[in-house]
């Protein structure tokens, strides 16, 4: 048994936060956002707009786009770290939105890796015979934990979600998934408060130390592009598409060239959608499939890296 992506839907807030809006904020310039990180602008949710809004956009639009309505959904998993509230979790409001009652809901938190986590744990409930049909999501609203003056970090982010459906079937679909993490690195990219922890008294948001994840990144994204393609006995000519974590251009170009792939087989969205974490991959596969380039059969290299450190890949027989 595996599981098959059906169907795939996402949904970006109205809301855009161009480079020319952040040049008026801050110390910093369109030219340098563009040249070090590849983004131009990137969408905002709308006060009051949270993520379970956008998740359960994504979600509809992944079911309409596998033919099925929510009934058939026998299991939810949210990627996310930016949830509504503490509880309920962002699985069970989803479910209870979408109006499918019974079967498992809930989220994983892997920041930036949120979505291939989730996948891949949605596929071993599918590859078990537990579920026969999940939905996927990745949603994210970081700007709720970016400081806004920042401009390492404000220049960055986004909000958006993405959403699959996952159904059983007897081929791949979802070929494997590898997931890690190296907790050692949690103070290189973390978030100053929390429930736990107590909320920040100057507000929670998230610091970055750039330019060492950055070098991380590059290094373990490169490792884990081996290991899955070694996990499955293939050359790195046998991937059709790269769709990576969208967090920044020089990342992507790195990973399309440990792969050897031109970057016209890679699926962008960083300039126009910035790191929306959970959401990006997910984001950007919906991207890919609904403009055409996706086709059935393709073979997709999904990939993340993110706080933690967590990182994953997901090989996809589209
Ligand atoms: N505008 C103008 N100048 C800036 C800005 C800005 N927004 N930000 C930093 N600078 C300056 C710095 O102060 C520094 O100046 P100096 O040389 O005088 O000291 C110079 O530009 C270079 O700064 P670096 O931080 O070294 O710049 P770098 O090229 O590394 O780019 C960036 C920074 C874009 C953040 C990059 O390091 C990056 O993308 N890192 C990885 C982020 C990532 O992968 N995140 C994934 C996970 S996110 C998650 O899990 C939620």
């Amino acid at each position: 048994m595996y599981s098959r992506i059906v169907g795939t839907g996402s949904y970006l807030p109205v809301g855009v936060l161009t480079n020319a809006d952040l040049e008026k904020r801050m110390e910093t310039s369109d030219a340098w956002i563009r040249e070090r990180t590849g983004i131009r602008r990137r969408h905002i949710a709308a006060a009051g707009e949270t993520t379970v809004d956008m998740a359960e956009h994504a979600a509809r639009a992944a079911l309409d786009a596998a033919g099925c309505v929510a009934a058939d959904i026998d299991l939810i998993v949210v990627g996310t770290c930016t949830p509504d509230v503490v509880l309920p979790n962002p699985g069970a409001m989803l479910q209870g939105r979408l109006g499918n009652r019974g079967g498992p809901a809930f989220s994983v938190e892997a920041a930036c890796s949120g979505f291939i986590y989730a996948l891949s744990l949605a596929d071993k409930f599918i590859r078990s015979g537990e579920s026969k049909r999940a939905l996927v999501v990745g949603a994210e609203t970081l700007s709720r934990i970016t400081n806004p003056t920042d401009r390492s970090t404000a220049i960055l982010f986004g909000d958006g979600a993405g959403a699959v459906v996952l159904a059983a079937d007897d081929k791949p679909g979802v070929m494997s998934t590898h997931l890690r993490a190296d907790g050692g690195y949690a103070d290189l990219l973390y978030c100053t408060g929390g429930i736990s922890k107590g909320h920040d008294p100057a507000g929670d948001h998230i610091v970055l130390a750039g330019s060492e994840v950055f070098r991380h990144a590059v290094t373990i994204l490169g490792r884990i592009v081996d290991e899955t393609l070694a996990a499955n006995g293939l050359d790195r000519s046998a991937i059709d598409w790269l769709v990576p974590h969208q967090a920044n251009i020089r990342i992507i170009q790195a990973a399309a060239r440990k792969l050897n792939m031109p970057m016209e087989r890679v699926i962008v969205t960083v300039e126009d959608h910035g790191n929306t974490s959970a959401a990006s991959v997910p984001l950007a596969l919906d991207v890919g499939v609904r403009d055409g380039r996706i086709k059935r059969g393709d073979l997709l290299l999904l990939e993340a890296f993110g706080a933690g450190f967590t990182w994953g890949a997901a090989l996809v027989r589209y």
